[in-house]
């Protein structure tokens, strides 16, 4: 299933389900490589990498080698790295990393020390040559948000990316209604909540196998499906071997009824609204 991320500068459908690339290599360079590819054949063609994540870059550039139209690639620039002139030479450093002449999105990782409006002219100015076709922000709370359209402008934050899983649903409070309101894509990361996935001992975890079971599915594509559930939700898990790909893509058709919805929102209460932004 695809999507469209709805800022003005987007405009293309993405699928819903994409590949983080945190740790990829953790079976091996090759098996990341079969992984990533195997991803990319089964239409998980949404890869989620950045300068911060080691040999990642490399390792997506070895597996989009020769298919690079297919995929939707973003990366992101370390706030240290974030001034004008420093996002410019990041995102050059993470082309060549790639193998490619362009990012279709390119994120902010989350906010440091310098101006918005130092990286935001950054952004433009990458887009203006060529460089990136989109750029968003990640690990953004909503008054980091107001801040941001008012220094980027109006339609040109493709997205936010903030940590979100079945335990972790602190963005639906603010974040992910102030996103809809804007036209900004809600990219969730660490959709298994990275080995705090519910175990079949849990009463969530009971509620998830029976609705899998209903779907001829399991847990975790249950997961993936509720966690991008609306419209402008997309989710990137990571996964280093080609089994747990298949089954994650399993997860894109899948299309759950507004009581599965309540059940598993009651299993997994979203809780109240913290006073910042949980993140990794
Ligand atoms: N913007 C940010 O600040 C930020 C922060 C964190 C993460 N991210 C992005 O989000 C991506 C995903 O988050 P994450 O890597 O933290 O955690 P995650 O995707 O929630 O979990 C990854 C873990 O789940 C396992 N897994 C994946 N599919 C599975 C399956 N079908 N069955 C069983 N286990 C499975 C993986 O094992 P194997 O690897 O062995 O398959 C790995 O141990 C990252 O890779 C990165 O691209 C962004």
């Amino acid at each position: 299933m695809t999507a469209v991320f709805p800022a003005t500068t987007v405009q293309t459908q993405i699928p819903v389900i994409g590949q983080g690339t945190w740790h990829i290599d953790s079976g091996g360079r090759r098996a990341a490589v079969q992984a990533l590819r195997r991803g990319l054949d089964l239409g998980m063609t949404h890869v989620d990498t950045a300068e911060m994540y080691g040999d990642a870059e490399e390792i997506v550039g070895e597996a989009i080698d020769g298919r690079r139209d297919e995929v939707f690639l973003v990366s992101k620039v370390l706030p240290e790295n974030a001034s004008r002139r420093g996002t410019v030479l990041a995102c050059e450093r993470s082309l060549e990393r790639l193998r490619t002449d362009r990012l279709d999105c390119y994120l902010l990782h989350w906010r440091g020390r310098y101006p918005l409006e130092d990286t935001f002219d950054a952004f433009e100015r990458l887009r203006r040559d060529g460089k990136i076709l989109s750029w968003g922000v990640s690990n953004f709370d909503v008054s980091d948000l107001d801040e941001a359209s008012k220094a980027g402008g109006a339609g040109r934050i493709a997205c936010n990316q903030v940590l979100y899983h079945l335990r972790e649903r602190a963005i639906e409070h603010a974040v992910l209604p102030w996103c809809e309101r804007h036209g900004v894509a809600l990219v969730g990361y660490t959709p298994f909540g990275t080995g705090r996935f519910p175990g079949p001992g849990t009463r969530g975890g009971a509620v998830l196998a029976e609705i899998a079971s209903a779907h001829d599915a399991t847990p975790r594509q249950l997961a993936l499906g509720f966690l991008a559930r609306r419209p402008s939700t997309f989710v990137i898990p990571k996964a280093a071997s080609v089994e747990h790909v298949a089954e994650n893509a399993g997860a894109g058709d899948l299309r759950l009824s507004p009581a599965e919805i309540r059940r598993i929102d009651e299993a997994f209460p979203r809780g109240s609204r913290p006073r910042s932004l949980p993140t990794l």
